[in-house]
């Protein structure tokens, strides 16, 4: 790029239909701010600088968004009282240097593709105005393209302000505009608010542009979805819908097979690699990364995990590794209904059942829980068979406690672990058993009551009346 972009977000609006406490570009759309996805846009566009406008819940806004990585500045420029989209640019003006071009996005448009932006600055090519339009089968409430006979653009007619033959007119402007900041400084100083809504219209640029005879150009695109500003709940589910399809259409692009591509939720960085499977209504969040030949069943939530290849999560599984993160060996089988938490490291062709949870653990090759079981903060050796419902007791009320089982251990059913407490290899503990002092490698270990058997008992019965 010849000639330096510096990014204007306008989100100083209020946002009275989202009906919310929470500003409206604050809102998450596929696990991401609104207002953060114009901002990553501008630092795809590699854009000097990006300027966001604040009003309506300043603070909160300027705390819930982050600059990208990369280098990008952020700025922040407040707005109060808010005297329209005009008047919202020119807080900016301060802040943007003369020697770029001013690229002007909305906080609440969250879906316009990096490279529509850059078919605008090429069309702006750093000394026009460039203006990014669409034909809506319905234009009410959409400032309108007004063209001369010989095509070229003379104004923007806001709807309000429009007559009956401009709102006939159905090519609109987006909210989208690239404009040399030199030239749109001068004439954001000439604004008034002299039009139906009594603001300051940033479209009235159109006409200062159009009168100092500099050439203004229109981008008009035909995908709806890259201009749809969100307003209300409803727009919002539209929208999560279409990026979520974006990203599903992405993912089948590269090979993974979804067993429905509406029935996916993408709310991280979800990379997969060859011949991975999908079912439906699976969740995925954070950085999640699924190697070759991972089939992931029905609604599984999974989150910051690493799964190696030819692994398989059966249905209703749910994975969060939280910031310790969770991986899940090659081969492995996982739940249906398992659940691994943060610091669960699972080796080669680990089996977890159903109801098992594991939390900072470390489970050897071919290492099995396969029913109703807890094992936290364990070392859990190769091979070790993990009985049903037993448990590693970790927590003593103050301080967790770790519990090592080494290779070839078989935990029986039902057994309380209170750690810390070491199982030798190759030992055996009894089903029932509460162990508290270490085992020896080899070692039967019993530790319940001993059974008592009386013959020939009598169960007490009823007396008749
Ligand atoms: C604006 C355009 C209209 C265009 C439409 C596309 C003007 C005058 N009109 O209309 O031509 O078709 O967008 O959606 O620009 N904002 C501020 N401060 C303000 C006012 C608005 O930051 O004082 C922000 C809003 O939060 C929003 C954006 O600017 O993110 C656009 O404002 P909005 O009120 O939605 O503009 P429209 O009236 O819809
Ligand atoms: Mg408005």
């Amino acid at each position: 790029m010849s000639f330096p972009v510096d990014v204007v977000v306008m989100a100083a609006g209020k946002g009275t239909r989202m009906k919310s406490q929470l500003p409206k570009v604050l809102h998450r759309l596929g696990g991401r701010a609104l207002a953060q996805h114009v901002i990553d846009t501008a630092a795809r566009l590699s854009a000097r600088s990006v300027v966001v406008i604040t009003g309506h819940g300043a603070e909160r806004v300027e705390a819930g968004l982050h600059a990208p990585a990369g280098g990008m500045q952020l700025k922040y420029v407040r707005q109060a009282p808010q005297l329209g989209t005009g008047h919202a640019v020119q807080q900016a003006a301060p802040v943007l240097p003369d020697d770029g071009v001013t690229l002007v996005l909305s906080g609440d448009v969250p879906l316009t593709r990096p490279e529509t932006l850059q078919a605008l600055l090429d069309l702006c090519a750093g000394e026009r105005m460039a203006l990014l339009t669409l034909d809506m089968p319905d234009p009410t409430g959409y400032g309108r393209i007004v063209r001369s006979a010989d095509g070229s653009v003379q104004a923007i007619v806001e709807h309000k302000d429009a007559s009956e033959a401009q709102r006939a007119i159905t090519e609109i402007y987006s909210g989208i505009m690239a404009v040399p900041t030199r030239l749109l400084k001068g004439w954001l100083a000439r604004l008034d608010n002299q039009n139906a809504q009594g603001e300051y219209y940033l479209t009235d640029v159109v006409k200062f542009a159009v009168g100092d005879g500099l050439s203004v150009q229109a981008h008009r695109i035909a995908d709806a979805v890259q201009v749809a500003g969100v307003n209300s709940p409803l727009q919002l589910a539209e929208l999560e819908r279409a990026h979520q399809l974006r990203v599903a259409e992405v993912l089948m692009e590269q090979g993974v097979r979804l067993a429905d591509p509406a029935r996916l939720d993408v709310r991280g960085a979800l990379v997969c690699g060859q011949d991975v499977e999908i079912d439906v209504n699976c969740v995925f969040d954070g950085q999640v990364s699924l190697a070759d030949g991972v089939h992931i069943g029905a609604n599984c939530v999974i989150a910051n995990a690493v799964i190696e290849a030819g692994a398989v999560i059966h249905p209703f599984t749910h994975i969060d590794g939280e910031k310790l993160g969770v991986s899940v060996g090659p081969g492995s089988l996982i739940g249906p209904f398992a659940r691994l938490r943060p610091g669960a490291r699972l080796g080669a062709e680990v089996h977890i059942g159903n109801f098992v949870e594991v939390k900072n653990s470390t489970l050897a090759a071919g290492a099995k829980a396969n029913h109703l079981a807890y094992l936290g903060d364990a070392t859990v050796g190769e091979r070790v068979n993990y009985g049903a419902g037993s448990i590693t007791a970790n927590y003593d009320g103050a301080n967790k406690h770790r519990t090592v089982i080494e290779a070839d251990v078989h935990v029986g059913s039902n057994c309380v672990l209170v750690a810390p407490v070491t199982l030798g290899a190759g030992g055996t503990v009894g089903g029932g058993s509460t162990i508290t002092k270490d085992t020896p490698p080899g070692s039967l270990a019993i530790a319940r009551g001993k059974q008592v058997t009386l013959p020939n008992w009598q169960r007490p019965a009823k007396k008749k009346p």
